[in-house]
């Protein structure tokens, strides 16, 4: 596509996201970029759009040859994934921001990205408004970058923070989250991390070129916070969030997970709130940098697929360069958790399976410990989110390997027993 290019467009989808695009390229005509029709599933619904851009036959934006760019904001992922391959197939260019899609077909997509030569990109799809896939992959070289830890979905960050700080249930939070655009139409998808496990998978390629499915990436959402937990927390001094964490450790590979965390108050972190998200990406001589921005909702998700349009008449691709010219990193579940757990009965706690418990609290009905745990009794087993039991993790919360043994005998020696 040669430079400044007039883009022409075929969007499928036309709810939050969608109609949010339409308005936004209504108020900024310097982009020279025209919507020529827009596919949606439902054609009794009404729009608020003239009846003539709208159509249910998706290969009328697909064979098009006029259409130029393929814009994809539709809820369901296998749909999806067929009208992106299919644009990129056809020559077109796609931006898309349906993150579950990209997570669950990324192997693929690349391979097409590949085979095609044409852009796919997708800054929408994590983060929203925040420009974080396009920061990782120019910015940020591989062995600079150390770690990550976001927020990374509006809605469970809306809720704790309108149960937590607003006093409101958690149902009225979540139907909030519904009423404002925030949610997924399936709000499971956000409650119980699957969102953000999602996102998470596709932002460890541009940071660290690993290739995961979301299923091999360790995650839980924040249905099981208690308001006993919140009461803890408040007395540490911490917040709860939905924390997105990746670690490079010192035995060369990636630790990567998605958990509820304990946040201290002074913790860039802490200061996210509502549909906010965050990036704290520490870098070496940089150090810590921190990007901020609202994490969904119409007019932010729309600014990211506008942003991308506008990367496409400079031919802007990904190049996925921690991928293709360094060499990728590699997960790995070798190392160990410092978690806070909550629970009913100690029946239900495999006591013998912490490396050692610094802190219990056994005498009302709802019960904690603070221990540390291998990484892999989190992977291999579930106990830590059945029974009513509360997994969240401590600040700082990644243990290596290399210094489990020095932390151990320190333990062992304040709790007085060596
Ligand atoms: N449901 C998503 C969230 C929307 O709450 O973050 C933005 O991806």
């Amino acid at each position: 596509m040669e430079a400044h290019k007039k883009l022409t467009i075929g969007l499928f989808g036309f709810g939050v996201v969608g109609e949010g695009l339409y308005k936004v390229l209504q108020q900024t005509p310097s982009l020279k970029a025209s919507i020529k029709k827009v596919c949606i599933k439902n054609p009794e619904k009404k729009r608020n759009a003239p009846a003539e851009l709208f159509t249910t036959d998706k290969n009328i934006l697909l064979n098009d040859p006029e259409i130029n760019v393929i814009v994809e904001v539709i809820n369901e992922s296998e749909p999806a994934f067929e009208i992106v391959s299919a644009a990129l197939k056809n020559g077109k260019d796609v931006v898309s921001a349906s993150k579950k899609m990209i997570a669950e077909h990324l192997p693929e997509l690349l391979g097409l990205q590949k085979q095609t030569g044409n852009s796919f990109l997708y800054e929408a799809a994590a983060c929203a408004s925040i420009p974080v896939i396009r920061n990782l992959e120019e910015y940020y070289d591989n062995d600079l970058l150390h770690s990550m830890k976001a927020i990374v979905n509006g809605s469970t960050n809306f809720i704790l923070t309108k149960m937590f700080e607003d006093k409101i249930d958690f149902q009225q939070a979540l139907l909030l989250a519904q009423q404002l655009g925030f949610a997924e139409s399936d709000p499971s998808l956000d409650v119980e991390g699957y969102d953000a496990v999602n996102k998470w998978t596709f932002l460890l390629t541009h940071a660290y070129g690993i290739v995961e499915s979301p299923e091999n990436i360790v995650f839980n959402g924040i249905q099981d916070v208690q308001g006993s937990d919140a009461v803890v927390a408040t007395e540490k001094h911490f917040d709860i969030k939905l924390v997105a964490q990746a670690k490079k450790l010192q035995n060369g590979f990636v630790a990567a997970f998605v958990l509820p965390q304990f946040v201290k108050h002074d913790d860039h972190l802490a200061f996210v709130k509502s549909e906010y998200n965050g990036v704290v990406i520490e870098s070496g001589f940089a150090d810590k940098q921190f990007f901020y921005g609202k994490g969904a909702g119409s007019f932010p998700t729309a600014s990211a697929v506008l942003s991308d349009l506008s990367a496409l008449r400079y031919q802007y691709k990904y190049e996925y360069k921690k991928l293709y010219h360094h060499i990728p990193q590699k997960l790995t579940n070798d190392f160990y958790v410092k978690a806070y757990v909550s629970f009913d009965d100690w029946l239900y706690i495999p006591k013998d399976r912490f490396e050692w418990i610094e802190e219990w609290h056994a005498e009302s009905d709802r019960k904690y410990l603070v221990g540390v745990l291998p990484f892999e009794e989190i992977r291999k087993n579930t106990w830590w989110k059945e029974n009513n039991t509360s997994l969240i993790l401590t600040p700082d919360s990644i243990i290596e390997d290399v210094e489990i043994r020095k932390l151990k005998r320190k333990s062992l020696e304040l709790a007085g027993i060596i």
